[in-house]
């Protein structure tokens, strides 16, 4: 009996390609396993499509709900945003898929897992990485990493193999969806002067285009995670495609980013996020006023390790364990809602409420009602600069800053 391997299988020209190669290369016999993480496409028509060009079984999982609440929504909680802009769609759908693998994988008896993954890019790392800590005595099968060919050589043999070639293989762009974001490379944006043709975004209109008044939303969070939109309780993937669609119709959430690669490559990349857009600037935005100052500072500090480590493939590993159960204690009181107005392709907070508020009116306020006691600034002061005054006297240089 043949080896079997489990595929990750997108539908698409390579992975369909890739079934047929591992056939002719391994021997093997091919699983295919579609994840549905709100790609937004016929699921079932690229089940059908691995059986005919080969596959011995195919399945779709429904992987959406999974997909926010496992991995999107504690990104979200502990803002995680790679490089200052990048919402990590893809990146945090990896290793989801990657599990779902090596579940399949041990179900079905297989001996290796295969991803459609070139060599050149992050989600080759992501996917050998899971899968070394999840399922360490399956192997990985990585076709478009190991057969070396180019665009038109794929072309070539996938009409030899007579593996349908749709037409939009024409498209020059290489782009990954699911319900956090669109991630779109390839073609004229590998030349960073130019500007994004506007046909790569599907789910934005033009800022320029967008309705001349602007749109306000309240987002409703408990514990850091979004449970409200327009004050209706919604389910996390509702919410965000609901979200998606009115951020998107006000231009909103648009990335143009030259990103670096954890393989070392600098690459240009166009992203389309506009419910994460939304959500992090209003989970930001509930944060500072429910977080001390003290919290804050490290929590960003944290934000930053947290984005490097699921870009760089470590979802499954002790430092993710130990950040998380830290983002997961900050997150206490995190509840309350965000006014946000989406205008022309901004995004921005207008209003906030919390019942943990550490905002305090009579504390801040400059009018009638004031409890601050100005009185007492002037001995704080003397003892906070006391180490200022002190240096300035011994070490008069420490006044030239230059
Ligand atoms: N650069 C992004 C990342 O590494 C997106 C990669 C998306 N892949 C694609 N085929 N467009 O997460």
């Amino acid at each position: 009996m043949a080896e079997k391997v489990v595929l990750a299988y997108s539908g698409g020209l390579d992975t369909s390609v890739a079934v047929k190669w591992i056939k002719e290369k391994y021997g093997m016999d091919i699983i295919a396993v579609t994840a549905d993480v709100g790609a937004e496409k016929d699921l079932e028509a690229a089940r059908q499509k691995a059986l005919k060009v080969g596959a011995i079984k195919a399945v779709v999982v429904d992987a959406r709900e999974t997909f926010v609440n496992e991995f999107v929504f504690p990104a979200l909680q502990a803002d995680a945003i790679y490089q200052g802009v990048y919402p990590l769609a893809t990146a945090l759908s990896r290793p989801l898929i990657a599990r779902l693998l090596v579940e399949v994988a041990r179900q079905e008896g297989a001996t290796a897992v295969a991803h459609g993954c070139t060599g050149k890019g992050n989600d080759q790392v992501r996917f050998d990485v899971v899968t070394a800590a999840l399922g360490p005595d399956l192997a990985v099968i990585a076709p478009a990493r190991e057969w070396g060919m180019t665009r038109e050589e794929t072309i070539a043999y996938a009409r030899r193999s007579r593996i349908p070639v749709p037409v939009t293989v024409a498209s020059p762009y290489s782009v990954d969806i699911n319900l956090w974001g669109r991630s779109i490379e390839c073609g004229v944006l590998e030349d960073p002067w130019t500007a994004p043709p506007e046909d790569i975004y599907i789910w934005t209109v033009s800022p320029g285009d967008a309705p001349d008044k602007p749109q306000y939303v309240e987002i409703g969070f408990e514990k850091g995670l979004p449970v409200s939109l327009n004050r209706k309780r919604l389910g996390g993937v509702k919410l965000i495609e609901q979200l998606t669609r009115l951020a998107g119709a006000n231009g909103v959430g648009r990335i143009d980013h030259i990103e670096d690669r954890l393989v070392g490559i600098k690459s240009r990349e166009i992203y389309e996020a506009p419910a994460a857009t939304v959500l992090f600037a209003a989970h930001k935005a509930l944060e500072a006023m429910t977080l001390s100052r003290e919290q804050m500072r490290f929590k960003q500090n944290v934000a930053e390790e947290y984005a490097s480590l699921i870009y760089n493939g470590l979802w499954f590993s002790s430092f993710h364990r130990d950040l998380r159960a830290y983002v997961q204690s900050t997150q206490r009181y995190v509840t309350g809602t965000v006014r946000v107005r989406l205008f022309k392709g901004n995004c921005t907070v207008v209003g906030r409420k919390s019942p943990f508020s550490l905002y305090q009116h009579k504390l801040a306020t400059y009018d009638v009602g004031d409890q601050f006691d100005q009185s007492a600034s002037p001995g704080f002061i003397q003892l906070y600069g006391l180490p200022v005054r002190v240096q300035s006297q011994v070490q008069p240089e420490t006044k030239d800053i230059g």
